[in-house]
């Protein structure tokens, strides 16, 4: 019996906490994969912001009459640059009349290129709009749960400019008058057509209403009722107010001008070209024998990119070469204000961030982490660095801000990722990564890098970027890190005491509160929780 029960107990003892253990880890481990690569179905821009909305053909048997003068200042699916002439050929014309000029941007390109390059744009615009529209852009309308139906979201119009309402009709049972009235506070409202039997009250005024004896008609002047902003404050909101007997509905025109792309050229068909489409970024401070280093690790492998470096040291060496561009700051400006030096002179769509002292091998592909920015909607994504033990660090984090009352938020921190990335299994999605990874240039420049933080910081970077950089991390395009670790019988340089000075204050003490400060006065967090 002994004999029996001995490994029974023994299996319980390690396989029941190790169960238990598990099951607790579960729920806290939902590492799904997740796809944010392009090519999600498609926005219905054009429902969004063009023409008519689609006509249901229930009404399409009512006549109706279209208002010129109305329904020529709705967008139109194209646009052109014309001149307009003077419409007198007066002798001092050019005196008495504003001059027009009209430029055409395609001129600048060879007719042969034209095609290959409209193209290309025309891509980067398509993974664009993908990455900038949200689903809260799209058209939703409420179907009659009331007698009223409206458009729940996704109404948008230029500033000053004007757009046909979409989806609105009245579902009522049947009455003698039907009735309906739009009531908005920063436009005006019209009808881009007129319907026959069908009253229209207050056209060109904030206050609209309509009224027929038959429900169809009414419904079919519905569908051209126009809005215009008339009240110039962009990213605001109308918030319109539709009432037909005993009840009422609400809904929102947003009032936003474009958003303005900006593009840069994804280079060429046939694979990645490294150097038209990175530049490799760094900041250094007195260490020239890493940098040096650095620069001829990158050589060996990219020939061409540029490096561009930011430096303040004190007395600074030219760094010679072709594709270097070095960047003098006073001394000792500090980590974050070179950092932003450096990102500010970026040209290229990417930027490669690395530490001066990190060297690259053979296992560096800048090309992994160019294909997954071209593929997916990340905005960086990091890589791994190794250290000289061997260690191979990623130092992913997840960043997370709880809402506080008048005292400030409070932040959380916590080392680990959400998801594997969809077609890349060697790739997470997190919030913050380690110092060496690629970003889209203009991503990076919005969240810029805090010149007040002079010392150590990095996640600073993540924190002020929350909400604005979609970040990825993957463990197999890796960096080697020169060795930190100092050997107690090799003796520091001079260079290498000051750098450590600056670099690791002795009153680290004062660091801390400058970081403390600016979380509490810049960020409004009144503590952090760290992981
Ligand atoms: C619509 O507005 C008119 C005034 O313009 C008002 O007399 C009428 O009662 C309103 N109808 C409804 C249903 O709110
Ligand atoms: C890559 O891009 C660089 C910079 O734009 C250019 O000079 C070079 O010719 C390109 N290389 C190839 C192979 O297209």
């Amino acid at each position: 019996m002994r004999q029996v029960k001995k490994p029974l107990c023994c299996f319980l003892l390690v396989s029941l906490p190790l169960g238990i253990f598990f099951l607790c880890l579960w729920p806290l481990k939902p590492y799904h994969v997740v796809d944010v690569k392009y090519g999600m179905p498609a926005i219905a821009e054009n429902l969004l912001q063009h023409g008519l909305w689609e006509t249901s053909d229930k009404y399409a048997h009512i006549s109706f009459k279209v208002k010129e003068i109305v329904a020529g200042l709705l967008p139109k699916n194209d646009c052109t640059c014309d001149k307009v002439e003077p419409v007198l050929n007066l002798p001092f014309a050019r005196h008495l009349f504003h001059q027009v000029s009209v430029h055409q941007f395609q001129q600048v390109f060879k007719e042969a290129e034209r095609e290959e390059l409209k193209k290309k744009r025309e891509q980067e615009y398509q993974h664009f709009l993908e990455r900038s529209h949200s689903p809260a852009d799209m058209m939703i309308i409420a179907k009659a749960n009331s007698p009223l139906e409206y458009p729940v979201q996704g109404l948008q119009v230029r500033p000053l400019k004007t757009i046909v309402i979409p989806g609105l009709s009245l579902q009522a049972p049947s009455r003698k008058l039907y009735q309906v009235n739009v009531t908005a506070s920063l436009g005006t409202f019209d009808v881009a057509a007129e319907v026959d039997e069908v009253t229209v009250d207050g056209a060109g005024q904030m206050h609209l209403s309509l009224s027929s004896a038959q429900v169809d008609n009414l419904n079919r002047q519905l569908q051209f009722i126009t809005y215009t902003n008339t009240i110039f404050n962009p990213n605001t909101a109308d918030t319109v107010q539709l009432e037909t007997d005993g009840h009422q509905a609400f809904f929102v025109i947003k009032i936003r001008h474009a958003t303005i792309p900006k593009l840069y050229s994804s280079g060429d068909q046939s694979g990645y070209n490294i150097s038209a489409l990175v530049t490799i970024a760094t900041k250094t401070f007195l260490r020239y024998d890493k940098l040096r280093e650095l620069i001829s690790s990158i050589r060996r492998f990219y020939p061409t990119v540029t490096i561009v470096i930011a430096d303040d040291g004190s007395n600074p060496q030219k760094i010679e070469g072709p594709f270097v561009e070095q960047y003098f700051m006073p001394f000792g400006k500090g980590w974050f204000a070179g950092r932003n030096l450096a990102i500010s002179q970026v040209t290229t769509k990417y930027l490669l961030w690395v530490d001066d002292d990190f060297i690259f091998t053979s296992n560096t592909k800048v090309e992994k982490l160019v294909d997954i920015l071209e593929k997916t909607t990340l905005d960086l994504v990091g890589g791994a660095v190794r250290e000289k033990t061997g260690f191979v660090t990623t130092f992913r984090h997840q960043i997370s801000v709880e809402r506080g009352g008048e005292d400030g938020d409070c932040l959380h921190t916590r080392m680990g990722h959400y998801h594997v990335l969809q077609g890349f299994p060697n790739c997470v999605v997190t919030d913050g990564v380690v110092n060496f990874f690629l970003a889209r240039t203009d991503k990076v420049q919005r969240v810029g890098f805090d010149p007040r933080l002079t010392r150590v910081a990095h996640s600073e970077f993540f924190i002020d970027g929350l909400g604005i950089l979609h970040v990825g991390s993957c463990d197999d395009v890796t960096v080697d890190h020169a060795s930190k670790i100092k050997l107690p019988w090799s003796k520091a340089d001079e260079n290498e005491k000051t750098y450590k000075e600056f670099r690791y204050p002795k009153s680290s003490e004062a660091n801390i509160q400058l970081k403390h400060g600016l979380f509490y006065s810049k960020n409004r967090f009144k503590c952090m929780v760290k992981n």
